[in-house]
């Protein structure tokens, strides 16, 4: 067993990491504030190559493993978290589908700038009455021969107006259940594509959320993913690997909020000496010290069973079931260890702790990972 990193992933790492410092950093509590998109620095994390990570470079990517992703991740996720789903959902659920699953046709013309971060990508399967029971697409994409006409509602999609490119779950035969479900590419600007009401959400404030509408949009054939019928399959892989990012971002959120927590513990005097010297909160150090080092290394070993292209389905669970509670728990901590400066907006703890709910929900809930746990183990 080797646990050191590459020089090539530290230098990701610690390039990760300088952006996140010295760019995002800046402006994250007015974009939280004011719910604005980080539009101008998504676009300098493209020209960096993060949001096209592990795309081949043939195809406009950086050609890098899901272990560089995962430090890269968890960097960006220390400061901002509504600029690192962006980056998650484009490279996890966009990027990673089209090139695993897309004709070639498909991965020249849509993954080619979603890769090299000219174009953003979003991917809508959540509708008002499917979340965990994904099964369940009530959006319809009939068959008329040559194109499938595209109707239905979907619902908290990430990058839902800044995307150009959509990929769309929806039910072609209801007879057939989940093997008549198709993963369709929107554009943006198709006739009857409609851009609903943004979200004002919790946390990730300066990611944007919306419900797209789709009124007879009509599809080429052409943009259809692998064979008829193979959508939730395609779904259910590609979240597969967005849950190896998202567990990321969770584990950024907590260390981001641990390093600020025991940086201002040393600093902090109570009762004549510094508040990490009483046990109370060296503790509470201790215990947010072990749980993020686990969650880095359930991330870690998901990536790796990705990069050695052996099944990551369970691991990628269980990265994100741990990671994610972790950092809902140590986010709280982090606000009680800081007190009543805890509380306001400057210290930057109340917004991890804002941040950290929803990657306990979001590429399925907690729930729908001990769905995917408790069957990858009763199974054996
Ligand atoms: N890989 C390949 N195939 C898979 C699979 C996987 N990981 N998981 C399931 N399947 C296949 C099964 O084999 C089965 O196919 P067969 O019948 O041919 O064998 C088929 O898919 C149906 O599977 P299940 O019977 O297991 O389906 P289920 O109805 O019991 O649901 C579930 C399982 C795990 C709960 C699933 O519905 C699920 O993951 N739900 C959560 C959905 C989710 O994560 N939504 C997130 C929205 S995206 C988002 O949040 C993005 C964002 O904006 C940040």
């Amino acid at each position: 067993m080797y646990f050191d990193l590459t020089e090539e992933q530290i230098a990701v790492r610690d390039a990760a990491r300088d952006f996140a410092q010295n760019v995002l950093k800046p402006g994250v509590i007015e974009r939280d504030e004011e719910q604005r998109f980080p539009a101008d620095e998504i676009r300098q994390l493209g020209e960096l190559g993060f949001m096209g990570m592990m795309v081949d470079p043939k195809y406009g990517g950086s050609g890098m493993d899901t272990v560089s992703y995962v430090l890269a991740m968890e960097e960006i996720s220390k400061v901002d978290a509504s600029a690192s789903v962006c980056m998650s959902v484009n490279n996890s659920l966009v990027c990673w589908g089209l090139e695993t699953f897309g004709s070639e046709e498909q991965k020249q013309k849509f993954l080619t700038p979603l890769a090299k971060g000219e174009k953003i990508g979003a991917f809508c399967l959540s509708e008002p009455e499917a979340g965990s029971d994904a099964t369940s697409q009530r959006t319809t994409a009939i068959d008329m021969g040559d194109h499938y006409l595209l109707n239905g509602t979907k619902n908290w999609i990430t990058n839902g107006s800044t995307a150009s490119t959509y990929i769309v779950i929806a039910q072609t035969d209801v007879d057939k259940g989940h093997r008549g479900i198709n993963a369709l590419i929107i554009e943006r600007g198709m006739e009857g594509f409609i851009v609903g009401a943004k979200e004002n959400k919790l946390g990730i404030r300066g990611s944007d959320t919306h419900t797209l509408m789709f009124q007879d949009v009509k599809v080429p054939k052409a943009n259809r993913i692998g064979e008829d019928g193979f959508g939730f399959k395609f779904a259910m892989k590609t979240l597969s690997g967005g849950r190896i990012g998202i567990a990321s971002q969770a584990l950024g959120i907590a260390s981001g909020a641990y390093e600020l927590a025991l940086a201002y513990s040393q600093e902090r005097k109570a009762f004549g000496k510094e508040i990490s010297k009483h046990q109370a909160i060296s503790f509470k150090l201790a215990d947010m010290a072990t749980d993020i080092e686990a969650s880095r290394l359930l991330c870690l070993k998901a990536a790796w069973l990705k990069d050695e292209h052996k099944d990551y389905d369970r691991a990628s669970s269980m990265a994100k079931l741990y990671a994610s509670t972790a950092a809902m728990k140590h986010t709280v901590e982090a606000v009680q260890i800081h007190g009543g400066y805890g509380f306001v907006k400057e210290y930057h703890v109340e917004r991890l702790m804002r941040d950290a709910k929803i990657t306990q929900i979001y590429e399925g809930t907690s729930e729908v990972q001990k769905i995917v746990i408790s069957r990858s183990v009763l199974s054996e």
